[in-house]
């Protein structure tokens, strides 16, 4: 029982009180609909979500990180969702830490994902035990959905239906034609 004289407190609430303002860290290269359902789902969880725009140091980024927050806009604004769209460099834990961000939001499809999360959840953790990693299962119909399929298939002229977003469908299908063309 907690007396409010105890030393003891969540982990989030000893750096910032309850979890308020989280972030959705990603590569989002494009935003795929698995994304837009953790933004719509994940949104309504916090007084804050922010949506960013980060640097896999192992991936070689298609889109631009401005066509990125661009498209980004473009879901958030259609899909109505309160969230905030912002760019981020260097480590995301001190990203959270210097913006107040208690909370990292992500994903988490299947086995393969949970492999390439949980480390990267200890990771984050052990580089600051203040910021929390929280996993939402996405919709059974966005289970296959990801962006390196989404680039996949437009490259080779695919329709995107159901794995984009439909206000972004025409655009990214456009520039991934367009950089097939150049391969
Ligand atoms: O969509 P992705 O590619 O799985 O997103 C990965 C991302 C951008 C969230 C991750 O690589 C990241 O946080 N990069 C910033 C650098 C960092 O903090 N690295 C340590 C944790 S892996």
């Amino acid at each position: 029982m907690h007396d409010g004289r105890s030393p003891w407190r969540p982990v989030t609430a000893a750096y910032n009180g309850p979890t308020v303002r989280a972030l959705f860290p990603g590569s989002f290269d494009p935003v795929t609909t698995g994304h837009l359902d953790v933004i719509v789902r994940g949104a309504p969880l916090f007084e804050e979500l922010w949506i960013g725009v980060g640097r896999n140091s192992a991936k070689q980024p298609l889109f631009s990180v401005e066509e990125r927050l661009e498209l980004l806009a473009a879901v958030v604004a259609a899909a109505g969702v309160r969230a905030r769209v912002v760019a981020f460099t260097g480590l995301v834990v001190e990203f959270a830490r210097a913006q107040g961000i208690g909370c990292l939001l992500r994903g988490l499809r299947g086995g393969g994902d949970l492999d390439y999360e949980l480390p990267m959840a200890q990771l984050n953790r052990r580089l600051e035990p203040r910021v929390e990693t929280l996993f939402l299962a996405p919709a059974p119909e966005h289970a296959c959905v990801s962006a390196r399929w989404v680039r996949d298939v437009g490259r080779h002229g695919g329709n995107l239906t159901g794995l984009v977003p439909d206000c972004i469908r025409a655009a990214v299908e456009r520039r991934l034609r367009e950089g097939a063309d150049r391969d």
